[in-house]
């Protein structure tokens, strides 16, 4: 059986309740704008809209705010790990500072709606640090400062940070900010509802339809809209393809009570070597909690279980830690080309647009992409809107790269289908265990709960076919070819896939 993991499987942030008024959708609803997704990229952008004088409804599958966004690390910076170097190798200077310019300009955006509307979401300015612990990598942190400073982002190299174990240098990135994602989100829910935005959660859309009226169908109603924002991690959407284009990457994150009288972090820090380590601290009733997040992998393709415990390894051994209280999964898409796909759906795309592929930097990038889709549907023009345009063409080095992840799920869709993964009988799996078990000569993903009754259900993703891995840690069964997941039950956690797994008697 396997050992009973720590803390409680809960992100610390989804703590704080949602307060937005949910409604159901029937028929005879019509809108302006029809924003598929609840997260922060779908909320701001339908408040830009609203604020323009546009109808919103904001269609969400689970609840509002409470998936991608209530499970980041809330680090509101420009500062996005090792990236500038490598945009203006990919893009050159003018693509390199027109991702810079829109994350600085989110950055300003969020401080500005704080301020304004004096949020109460913790909302700090700090800086944020790379670190490098090995001499050998400086001279990515010096190509990266000087590429940082290039582009007019307040970038320096220091020797000296706050952490409790030494560095070899740390890139510090002035000015950065963090949050509490959740207290952020109830103040745009609130204005959105003052502004009669309409708000549906438990709401999950299968189709879009694009036309002169768009018709976005979900499992009990339809509703026309005139245009379309598809906001959800993912496309549900397959027409685009973006499943191939960006690649799933999945974290496991920890929050630990720091020590009596430890002071919180006085800045935000990641790592920039194997394995890498993100952290902050945060506000907590008994006193400041230590977030951090581990290195990324594909959903379905490790041991979550035995990545757990070895980040729990890592923090208690390099920090002073009463205990470790909350632990959680999070998971983002990463573009083949480093910039996030928002725009058209299609190149033909009249009236339906989406944002994807933020690469777990979601704070910045959600806004940035929010304020890109109102602006193209308002009419306006975007400085960025090029740099970050959906349907571009990758260029040859990501087109390599592209090709090596499809050959890989190619590779697990086949893998699944010819030797699957079964292994004995639902006898073998201990409460709390699940695994992919033969029944009747049938390959079935089995769980078996507390009480020792089994939930068996299909191991064949809906999405496009491969097979579900079991993910220990989340109690969840996790696809490694484009990241869907599903519960013990087979209800759907994460898309693109928006079917449930059926149920195996
Ligand atoms: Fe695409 Fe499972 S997520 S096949």
């Amino acid at each position: 059986m396997t050992a009973p993991l720590p803390g409680r499987l809960q992100s610390f942030w989804n703590e704080a309740a949602v307060t937005a008024p949910p409604r159901r959708l029937g028929d005879g609803e019509r809108v302006d704008v029809a924003v598929v997704g609840g997260g922060l990229c779908g909320l701001t952008a339908a408040l830009l809209l609203a604020r323009a004088g546009r109808s919103v409804a904001v269609l969400e599958a689970r609840r509002l705010g409470q998936q991608v966004t209530g499970h980041t690390t809330a680090k509101v910076t420009v500062q996005h790990g090792l990236i500038y170097a490598d945009l203006m190798d990919t893009f050159g200077e003018a693509g390199a500072r027109a991702y810079a310019d829109a994350n600085r300009a989110a950055l300003d955006w969020i401080a500005s709606a704080v301020r304004d509307r004096q949020i109460a979401c913790d909302f700090e300015r700090k800086p944020a640090f790379a670190y490098a612990e090995r001499d050998d990598s400086l001279s990515r942190l010096e190509r990266e400062r000087d590429a940082a400073r290039k582009l007019g982002l307040p970038v320096s190299l220091d020797r000296h940070t706050d952490l409790p174990f030494p560095v070899a240098a740390a890139l510090r990135f002035d000015d950065q900010a963090q949050f509490h994602p959740i207290k952020y989100l109830n103040a745009i829910l609130s204005e959105l509802s003052e502004r009669g935005c309409r708000l549906f959660e438990d709401t999950r859309v299968i189709d879009v339809d694009d036309g002169n009226t768009c018709r976005v169908t979900t499992e009990t109603a339809t509703l026309p809209a005139a245009e379309v924002i598809v906001a959800t991690n993912l496309p549900i959407l397959d027409r685009g393809g973006y499943f191939a284009k960006a690649t799933p990457q999945r974290h496991i994150m920890l929050a630990a009570r720091l020590a009596e009288g430890a002071p919180p972090l006085a800045g935000m820090y990641i790592s920039v070597e194997a394995p890498s380590r993100s952290l902050r601290t945060a506000t907590g009733a008994g006193g400041p909690l230590l977030i951090v997040v581990g290195e990324a992998f594909k959903p379905g393709r490790r041991d979550t279980a035995e990545l757990t415990r070895s980040l729990e390894g890592w923090v208690t051994s390099r920090f002073a830690v009463r205990s470790v209280d909350y632990r959680w999964g999070n998971q983002d898409y990463f573009p083949i080309d480093r910039v996030p796909y928002v725009g058209r759906l299609l190149p033909n795309s009249r009236h339906v647009r989406i944002a994807t592929g933020f690469q777990a930097w979601g704070m910045t990038n959600a806004t940035a992409a929010a304020m890109m889709l109102a602006d193209d549907i308002l009419g306006r023009p975007n400085p960025w809107a090029e740099t970050f345009r959906s349907t571009r063409i990758h260029v040859s080095a990501g087109g390599m790269r592209l090709l090596k992840e499809n050959l890989d799920v190619a590779a697990h869709f086949v893998k699944g289908h010819t030797i699957g993964s079964a292994e004995g009988t639902p006898e073998r799996l201990s409460p709390g265990d699940g695994g992919i078990v033969r029944v009747e000569g049938r390959a079935v993903a089995a769980y078996r709960d507390g009480d020792g009754r089994l939930h068996a259900v299909s191991p064949v993703c809906t999405h496009m076919g491969c097979h579900v891995h079991w993910n220990a840690a989340e109690q969840s069964w996790d696809c490694p070819c484009h990241g869907s997941r599903f519960d013990v039950d087979g209800k759907v956690l994460n898309g693109p896939t928006v079917r449930p797994l059926p149920p195996r008697a």
